[in-house]
């Protein structure tokens, strides 16, 4: 089968559906609404976005939603999937369907890898990929890419710890896939090796000019950091309980280990935060992560007003679709029946191009 091309819209699915050009206009102008927020009251007037939330949310949702209606524009959705209709068995399809004849923009958040694409497919508006289970959340990225702009200065030559889950925090999939394109970052990757980042996301790194270490010390780790990334393990994304809290305070930022760190080090957290942080670190000036939520209503408002305004098309599904199912349990592909499994194939391996996990050809 050829090419699935989308229905003529521009979305975000993955960072990496946008160039470099359109990630640097997105982040000036979220600068300049930082700078000068009165400046774009009012552009939207008229628009109504769609926050569609299977998936609990704070920063993310209201962040949105802020957004906006700073713009100027209107908000409806639900952030609770049970006072829906999906409550009487409705599919992903026919909601977004219906949304996307009352919206001019959706936002989605959802527990299954590969569901924003899934809703791409099916929208007559653009789709924002607000999380898709453990995959992606490349608004989050965004935000951290204005956060370090900034705080940083820049967004390059900067070695990153990102400590705690990198096996199911999809903000780190879409950070280190952001952060490989920018020339001389360094990732220092720090887990158990039971919470390590994906094959797919060391096969980023290792396509790019950038380079990976991984160690399981934090305090090893910490003076050697331009920025910290802490993450929550996430405790809904676990088959098992029992391993969940085997695992879950592995990794504890301190006072103690902050003063191992450099003094102009960056600590960004995508919140929330469970124990991972402890609260007396709040008051180091170099933990930044409050302002960084802070940040993220000017990167969403920047998007929404780019892809309203600017248009544009996103390409969805480039492979072939194949009858195997995809290995991946929490696959769109697996959930929603309807939707035929698409993949890249390279020699003998199938990487789905819902959630990208891999498999062999057998
Ligand atoms: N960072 C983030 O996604 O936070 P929420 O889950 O509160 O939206």
């Amino acid at each position: 089968m050829g090419a699935y091309a989308g229905m003529g819209y521009k979305h975000l699915i993955d960072l990496n559906d946008f160039t470099m050009e359109e990630w640097k206009a997105i982040i000036d102008l979220a600068l300049q609404m930082h700078q000068k927020p009165k400046d774009f009251l009012g552009l939207m007037h008229g628009k109504i976005l769609g926050t569609l939330f299977y998936e609990p949310s704070t920063r993310t949702q209201m962040s949105f939603q802020t957004a906006m209606l700073r713009l100027g524009g209107q908000v409806i959705g639900f952030d609770n999937p049970q006072n829906s209709s999906v409550a009487k068995g409705e599919n992903l399809k026919d909601t977004i369907t219906i949304i996307s004849n009352y919206a001019d923009i959706i936002a989605i958040r959802h527990p299954v890898e590969g569901s924003a694409k899934a809703a791409a497919m099916h929208a007559n508006c653009p789709i924002i990929n607000a999380g898709d289970g453990g995959h992606l959340h490349p608004t989050q990225t965004l935000t951290d890419l204005v956060t370090l702009s900034i705080e940083k200065g820049r967004t390059d030559h900067l070695t990153i710890g990102l400590c705690g889950d990198l096996k199911y925090g999809r903000t780190v999939h879409s950070l280190i896939s952001a952060m490989r394109r920018f020339p001389g970052n360094r990732f220092v990757l720090i887990s158990t090796p039971e919470l390590t980042v994906p094959q797919f996301v060391k096969d980023l790194i290792q396509e790019s000019e950038c380079t990976y270490t991984e160690i399981s010390s934090l305090a090893e780790a910490i003076p050697h950091l331009d920025v910290l990334y802490m993450t929550r393990v996430q405790r809904e994304r676990f088959a098992s309980l029992k391993e969940y809290e085997r695992l879950k305070s592995v990794y504890i930022l301190d006072e103690a280990k902050m003063r191992l760190a450099r003094p102009d080090l960056c600590v960004l957290h995508p919140l929330p935060r469970v124990d991972e942080i402890e609260i007396a670190v709040d008051n180091d000036p170099r933990a930044l992560y409050f302002k960084q939520a802070s940040y993220g209503v000017y990167a969403r408002m920047a998007l929404i007003l780019k892809i309203l305004t600017e248009g544009g098309e996103t390409p969805l599904l480039s492979g072939c679709a194949l009858d195997v199912p995809c290995s991946n349990s929490n696959c769109i592909t697996r959930r929603e029946p309807y939707i035929r499994p698409y993949y890249r194939e390279n020699g003998n391996i199938l990487t789905c191009e819902f959630c990208e996990h891999q498999q062999k050809r057998s």
